[in-house]
């Protein structure tokens, strides 16, 4: 049997609800700051991941009681500290390997620090979350009719750590990328390097008003706290993956754009008879690609600091990618606003979109 343990945190101060139900009753100023001294805390085991190999594995999930809010604002040392903390949870439950879950990872330097500082190696997970959005990308436009090398592709949050990944893998295939991100001399020196490699035009915004309305397809991963993709901006019949927790697309594109698809990045089915022991928005037996990535690490035993920084070694994505599949992880069919996407819903986005002419759906009477 091989173990690891995951690393959540509450997005959101009313996910701190689904552990802790009385904390619906509580104002969030009020939650927030009683939530800060709570210490680490062991969420709950996962049991039931079997490997298409007859591997299992088991593990847990730990939690830093800190919210992507305040991750981001508090002082970064007082974040990290808390991560350690609860990387240290992790040690003690005897986990010989550690995955960094979302903003755990995207803090400072991206586990750098953290790997550092435990006795455990430690994976952001990052690798497969890119090979997944990638693979989320293809299947999209292929359920649409949408040709991706006739596409322009933006990737929002280009020089993170998953967003420059998957700059650098679409440009290596030739597809037209525009870098979009808060730092036009870091999107810059990214656009220098991969017109150079690929001969690629590489184009660069700093802003998404300008960038949107003329993207094809959007994968959107910043790390903005609050929804950054609004209905006006997007082109008409775009594909929008969403990787980013908290999610970088607003709600009301749901309601506003029949047009757009949009889908949530990395959302993975898990080989055996999982049981996370915990409801993270998820139906049963699938997880986030970074979740999973750990899982695979151990599965293959492969204990090992895989995924770290925010320089992602290529080579490591297609090789998780590939052992991905050797384990029997692959990608779920496609979610949009928590909800499964339907062939209804995909033919309703080819109407609205103008892909397709005759809506289907006719009642029968
Ligand atoms: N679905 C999954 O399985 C999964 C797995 C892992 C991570 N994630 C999520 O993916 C997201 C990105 O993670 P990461 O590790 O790549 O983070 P990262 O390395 O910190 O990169 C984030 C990028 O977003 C940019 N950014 C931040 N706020 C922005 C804004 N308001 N407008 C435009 N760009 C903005 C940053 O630019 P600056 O350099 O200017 O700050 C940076 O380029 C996070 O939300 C994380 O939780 C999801």
């Amino acid at each position: 049997m091989q173990r690891f343990a995951f690393m959540i945190h509450p997005l959101k101060v009313k996910d701190i609800a689904r552990k802790f139900p009385l904390a619906n009753i509580m104002p969030e100023s009020v939650l927030e700051g009683l939530f800060r001294r709570v210490p680490p805390l062991t969420v709950s085991k996962i049991t039931g991941i079997r490997s298409a190999t007859g591997a299992e594995a088991e593990g847990w999930f730990v939690a830093c009681p800190m919210t992507a809010r305040q991750m981001v604002e508090l002082p970064e040392k007082v974040v990290l500290d808390k991560i350690i903390q609860t990387g240290r949870k992790a040690e003690e439950l005897g986990a010989p390997l550690l995955g960094l879950g979302a903003f755990t990872a995207v803090v400072g330097d991206a586990g750098i620090t953290v790997a550092r500082a435990l006795g455990i190696p430690v994976t952001t997970g990052n690798s497969y979350t890119v090979a997944t959005a990638l693979e989320g990308i293809e299947y999209a436009a292929n359920l649409l009719g949408q040709d991706l090398q006739k596409s322009r592709i933006a990737v929002l949050g280009a020089t993170g750590s998953i967003g420059k990944a998957c700059a650098r893998i679409l440009a290596s295939q030739g597809r037209d990328v525009e870098l979009v991100g808060r730092d036009r001399v870091r999107l810059e020196e990214l656009a220098a390097e991969l017109r150079s490699a690929y001969g690629v035009p590489a184009a660069v915004s700093t802003d998404l008003s300008e960038s949107l309305p003329r993207a094809d397809v959007v994968v959107a991963v910043t790390s903005a706290i609050d929804a950054v993709v609004r209905p006006e901006d997007l082109k008409r019949g775009a594909i929008v993956c969403d990787v980013s927790r908290p999610r970088n697309v607003s709600v009301a594109v749901a309601e506003a754009r029949d047009d757009v698809f949009v889908f949530e990045g990395g959302v993975i089915e898990v080989p055996g008879q999982v049981d996370f022991g915990f409801n993270f928005g998820f139906p049963p037996g699938t997880a986030y690609a970074c979740m999973s990535e750990t899982m695979i690490l151990a599965l293959e035993n492969r204990y090992e600091s895989f995924s770290l920084g925010r320089d992602l070694d290529v080579d490591k994505i297609r090789e998780i990618q590939g052992l991905a599949a050797k384990h029997g992880f692959r990608l779920a069919g496609l979610r949009s606003f928590e909800r499964a996407v339907t062939d209804e819903y995909i033919h309703r986005v080819r109407v609205a979109s103008g892909r397709v002419k005759t809506p289907i759906f006719v009642s029968s009477s």
